[in-house]
């Protein structure tokens, strides 16, 4: 939930950009943090910081890849920035797949393998990415031809591209084409990550293990973290990555907070019945053109004369929403999304499609 001003209650379906994942000011973030403010807020990371490790291992057990490495960052765009650029490190070539209508973030690197023209700047444009169409097998099996590729980085469920999910046999082909030609594959997990699909990592679902995974967004509920994770094939020489703030006390703080009301409040689970509920509801709408996506991550797509519905939404019923362009609305709300909440919003929508 969220208030306005004059203390009119929301529901938060937006989950603030995907990033709220265990509630606004759930108690035990909201305790773990204060904790740690009064024991430390930051310290360089010239020294060992054992809440890194802390975070680490507990990442390592809640999202299964137990033997990969953690870097720790601030936002989604730096980690996709420090995976492609490890990437190249570790296999010395330059060029890298994306897919059409990627969001990969606005950093130098991360804008150039994102899909969206107006947000790159001369500066950033390169002849070092490749798009291809999402989902052609062929065409990716072409571009793998030259032996150049350094790197492949594909969302599981893209978020800005309106909830398009990756199938599994794409995602198989990705890694058995990475393998071959000695490729980094690079699961962007920053919006479809986090346990909000049901399982920790939405490339999971096909089966296989990324050389990388990028994270940001639910990792914190709030507070900037990001990072990635390192399989043990790549070995960053000390020094290779850096930053200032990245893993810094509180990050650190708000990323166990996170894990540990994951793990007792059981939200993977929650967010793949709740999500399966509301989608298997929402199927039945026939104004409804498609209904796309998994657990807590679902995408609406709407007919052009149903384009107000969101706004609808907001005013008359005080549910918030995203979008993604042109039709679709994005539901991406807190993983301990109850079933009462989850009725609330479908009565509403129902009550919107129907006016
Ligand atoms: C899939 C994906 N990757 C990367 C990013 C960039 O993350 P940030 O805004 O934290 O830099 C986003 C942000 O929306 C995203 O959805």
């Amino acid at each position: 939930m969220v208030y306005d001003a004059q203390d009119t209650e929301y529901l938060d379906m937006y989950g603030g950009h995907a990033v709220i994942s265990i509630g606004h000011t759930h108690p035990r973030y909201v305790k773990r943090l204060e904790d740690q403010l009064h024991k430390l807020g930051f310290y360089s990371n010239s020294i060992e910081i054992p809440i890194q490790k802390e975070l680490a291992q507990k990442l390592g057990k809640v999202s299964g890849k137990e033997d990969y490495q953690l870097f720790l960052c601030n936002s989604g765009a730096e980690a996709n920035e420090n995976a492609l650029k490890l990437a190249s490190f570790y296999n010395g070539k330059k060029k890298v797949i994306a897919f059409s209508k990627s969001f990969h973030g606005r950093t130098s690197l991360a804008v150039a393998v994102t899909d969206n023209p107006k947000i790159v700047a001369p500066i950033n444009e390169t002849d070092n990415v490749i798009f291809l169409p999402w989902a052609d097998e062929t065409a990716l099996e072409e571009a793998f031809k030259n032996n150049e590729i350094s790197s492949v980085i594909i969302e599981g469920i893209q978020g800005v591209g309106g909830i398009q999910v990756a199938s599994e046999s794409f995602l198989q082909k990705i890694r058995s084409l990475c393998d071959e030609y000695n490729a980094v594959f690079i699961a962007d997990s920053v919006q479809c990550g986090y346990g909000r699909t049901g399982k920790f990592f939405s490339h999971d679902f096909a089966g296989i293990d990324a050389d990388i995974y990028s994270m940001a967004k639910g990792m914190g509920n709030g507070f900037p973290v990001g990072g990635i994770i390192i399989s043990p094939k790549i070995q960053p020489a000390y020094g290779m990555l850096g930053t200032t703030f990245g893993g810094n006390h509180l990050a650190c703080a708000a990323g166990l907070a996170v894990l540990e009301t994951m793990e007792q409040d059981n939200l993977m689970q929650n967010a793949a019945e709740i999500g399966a509920y509301l989608i298997k509801e929402l199927k039945k709408l026939e104004q409804v053109k498609e209904v796309r996506g998994r657990g807590l991550m679902i995408g609406i797509e709407l007919p052009e004369e149903l384009a107000h519905a969101r706004k609808e939404l907001l005013n008359k019923h005080h549910i918030f929403t995203g979008e993604a362009k042109p039709n679709v609305i994005r539901l991406l709300p807190a993983l301990n999304l109850t079933k009462a909440h989850a009725d609330r919003f479908l009565e509403a929508f129902v009550n919107v499609l129907n006016q």
